[in-house]
């Protein structure tokens, strides 16, 4: 069975704004783009300032002072949405408007408050940034936290309060229309990306939003797919980057997912929110709901959610009016009967004045910056590193400038924007440096370069007959193929049906590359596309991903050898669909509403290395213009609480003839564990640069949690004393250096 997709009004809201009845005051919307004012009551000596005002009072009492001062309906303006993006100011009290905004790869453009459309400002520009399957694929947690840095700093500037990002939901399948805006199916180095990222965000007085809690893994069927998976595989696989985002990174707001868990839904269940997120976890900011992903008031109330964002009357695509929302008036009648304790929604409403004041929404805020050449060089710093290099055969790339005269370069996504019309990861952008911009750019008048546009959306006959003659007539062609934010490609709401580039880009390839044997294949794409039908034959392919505004140049500075690419992939890439676990065991897109995650533990590689799958590209795999040699692994023991068990030590050098980067992955593998594990599980990393000839000492520390797995029966982390091989390589697949470690002493963490 398929399921209907999404959730999400696409089409103007017939609404008509009514004001609430029962008193809840809806301040009126501060004009887009402008920074709140600090909030300051006229005329008021230091003296008569209430507590909360007072910002060298602690948070807590800031907050007990005015949740204290609040009347019940200005609380429940608190926890219900006023606009798609806003919660109501409380004038009275000096509360301003919150702004939320999209999304992961850079803040969105303004839509109207009462609908998705455009709300045509002009000072709505914003840094598009690479994809975050992009930053993942670099491997460098400096690059995550500039990232966040770039959002926080340009949410600011945009008035924004909370920006709805990171996703940290694992790639369950390659299919998932919203791979490119995942870090990868590990949930370590997703971890890792995603405490950065929000680091880098929050410390611009913005709250990121973590989101969708827990295991959105696909679109197809979102909106009412009711999941399930084994507890192992929930704590070791889905929530170890969530748990990361509260415990170390601080996250102020999650978003649940419009996905169900064990039948509960997942903004509101009161399994992930209330036992595991802030009991378990200790959360003590906001969850709110995805747009439209709240179905009932009792549910919603008891279930823990926070904040209703975004709903729709159920069975059609029209909003509510607010004031029917599911937290709104009828929440408020709950309270006045009594069927709800005020200690409810005093609970949530303290959460998000918990986010206000740690966001200093009442204090001086930090000004925030917008579309500077430095937020637009990150960008482009992160798309260099991100790419990752396929296959280079007889070193074809780095392109000779000074040898190549002529150049064919062919395909739509050389010319085509990325950044608009996506649901929630579109950005407004100043420009986006498409490839052949940036090769025209790259090589000057020194080269005659040849558009064809090869295949087309909009299809077309003669095209790949065009291409064909260019590449001939070349001395090297470049086909930028892949996919884009089209229905059932890399977009919000629904799923690929396969694993082809679509519009007949595989026979494309194969025509030119017969054509010319010096082809070079681009791909602007997300998740793993199916290749068989080319790859063979062509001698060098390039994983691009979306890389952003300034993409394009990057990607120049790496075909002709200013920059030598350096990202890993963080998906293992299959021959064929049906080499990967959910689909192989048939569990994708679920049976009547219901999914169980049969494959457990193994996704991703855990899944290649067990069944022994040979992959068409490992996961952790990605070439450079030079060769790196590993050697001297050293485990030097640490001590065993509160810092590394042990470190692992070994040599790096760049033994060839080219700068570069390289990063080194470490695996563990549990000896006879008591419970069954998966043979590899990535525990650490790290990326060192190196000139040629030159040789480093990476150090790379493990603490208890890294031996640990999950054990159901006692409910919690347990490092079994043993052996555990310690395996430093290249990829998953490229191990290089390995040595045993005895872990001496067993511990169970709660
Ligand atoms: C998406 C969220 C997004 C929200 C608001 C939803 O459809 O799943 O990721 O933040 O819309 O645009």
């Amino acid at each position: 069975m398929k399921f209907i997709s999404s959730t999400r009004c696409r089409l103007p809201r017939v609404f008509s704004l009514v004001l609430l009845g029962f008193g809840t005051v809806f301040g009126t919307l501060r004009a887009q783009n402008q920074p709140p004012q600090d909030q300051v009551h006229p005329g008021q000596s230091p003296q008569e300032r209430p507590l909360y005002q007072d910002a060298s009072q602690p948070v807590d009492k800031r907050v007990e002072d005015l949740l204290g001062r609040m009347t019940v309906e200005e609380k429940i303006s608190q926890v219900h949405a006023d606009s798609k993006f806003t919660t109501p100011a409380i004038p009275r009290l000096g509360v301003p408007v919150r702004w939320l905004t999209d999304g992961p790869q850079g803040v969105r453009e303004d839509v109207g408050p009462y609908n998705w459309r455009s709300a045509g400002h002009t000072d709505d520009f914003a840094t598009y940034m690479p994809s975050l399957c992009a930053l993942a694929s670099t491997w460098n947690l400096d690059l995550a936290t500039a990232y966040g840095n770039v959002l926080g700093r340009e949410s600011r500037k945009r008035g924004k309060d909370i920006i709805l990002g990171p996703i940290a939901d694992i790639v369950r399948t390659p299919l998932c229309g919203r791979v490119y805006e995942y870090f990868g199916e590990d949930p370590f180095l997703n971890a890792r990306m995603t405490v950065n990222y929000i680091q880098g965000v929050q410390t611009n007085d913005v709250a990121a939003c973590v989101k969708h809690f827990a295991g959105n893994n696909q679109e197809n069927g979102r909106g009412i797919i009711n999941m399930d998976m084994d507890e192992r595989t929930l704590r070791e696989i889905y929530l170890p980057p969530f748990e990361a985002a509260v415990k170390e990174a601080g996250v102020w707001t999650v978003m649940g997912a419009y996905t169900k868990f064990r039948g509960e839904h997942c903004a509101y269940s009161d399994y992930l929110i209330n036992k595991i997120l802030k009991g378990e976890w200790g959360f003590p900011g906001l969850v709110m709901s995805d747009w439209s992903g709240t179905y009932s008031t009792r549910e919603a109330v008891l279930g823990g959610l926070d904040l209703e964002m975004g709903t729709l009357i159920t069975g059609t695509e029209r909003e509510r009016p607010y004031e029917d929302y599911y937290l709104a008036r009828q929440f408020l009648e709950g309270i006045r009967s009594g069927e709800y304790p005020v200690s409810l929604l005093d609970d949530k409403v303290r959460r998000s004045l918990r986010v206000m004041f740690a966001t200093h929404v009442f204090d001086t805020r930090k000004p925030g910056s917008l579309n500077t050449p430095a937020n637009q060089a990150t960008a482009q710093r992160i798309a260099e590193e991100s790419m990752v290099l396929l296959k280079n055969e007889g070193a074809t790339l780095p392109l000779d400038a000074s040898q190549i005269k002529s150049l064919a370069v062919i395909g739509e996504n050389a010319v085509r924007h990325h950044a608009t019309g996506l649901f929630g990861a579109g950005v407004k952008t100043m420009h986006e440096i498409t490839p052949l911009e940036g090769i025209v750019q790259r090589v000057g008048t020194n080269m005659n370069i040849t558009y064809s546009v090869g295949y087309s959306q909009r299809g077309g006959s003669s095209m790949i007959e065009r291409a064909v003659t260019a590449a001939k007539q070349a001395d090297v062609a470049i086909v930028i193929a892949g996919l884009n934010h089209s229905r059932y490609l890399d977009d919000e709401g629904w799923d690929r049906t396969n694993l082809s580039l679509p519009y007949g880009q595989d026979e494309l390839i194969q025509q030119v590359v017969k054509a010319n044997p010096r082809t070079i294949v681009v791909l602007i794409a997300g998740p793993a596309i199916e290749m068989d039908p080319w790859l063979a034959q062509v001698p060098a392919v390039l994983q691009a991903w979306y890389p952003g505004m300034e993409g394009g140049h990057a990607l120049a500075r790496v075909l002709f050898g200013d920059v030598n690419p350096s990202g890993k992939l963080t998906c293992t890439y299959p021959k064929q669909l049906m080499d990967s676990p959910a689909h192989a065991l048939d569990t994708y897109p679920g049976t009547n509403g219901t999914l169980f995650y049969k494959e457990g533990l193994l996704v991703g590689y855990r899944w290649f290395d067990a069944k022994n799958i040979e992959p068409e590209f490992p996961f952790g795999f990605g070439l450079s213009y030079t060769t790196f040699e590993y050697s001297n692994l050293k485990l030097v023991a640490g001590q065993d609480t509160n810092g590394p068990v042990v470190t692992a030590e070994c040599d790096i050098a760049n033994t060839g003839q080219r700068a570069g980067a390289e990063v080194a992955e470490l695996y563990i593998h549990q000896d006879n564990p008591s419970l069954p594990r998966p043979l590899k599980e990535l525990k650490g990393f790290t990326k060192v640069f190196l000139k040629p000839g030159e040789k480093e000492m990476v150090s790379i520390p493990l603490d208890r949690r890294a031996f640990a797995f999950y054990d159901p029966a006692r409910k919690g982390w347990v490092a079994e004393a043993g052996d555990f091989k310690i395996q430093i390589g290249a990829s998953s697949r490229d191990i290089r250096l390995q040595d045993t470690f005895h872990l001496s002493q067993t511990t169970v963490e709660k």
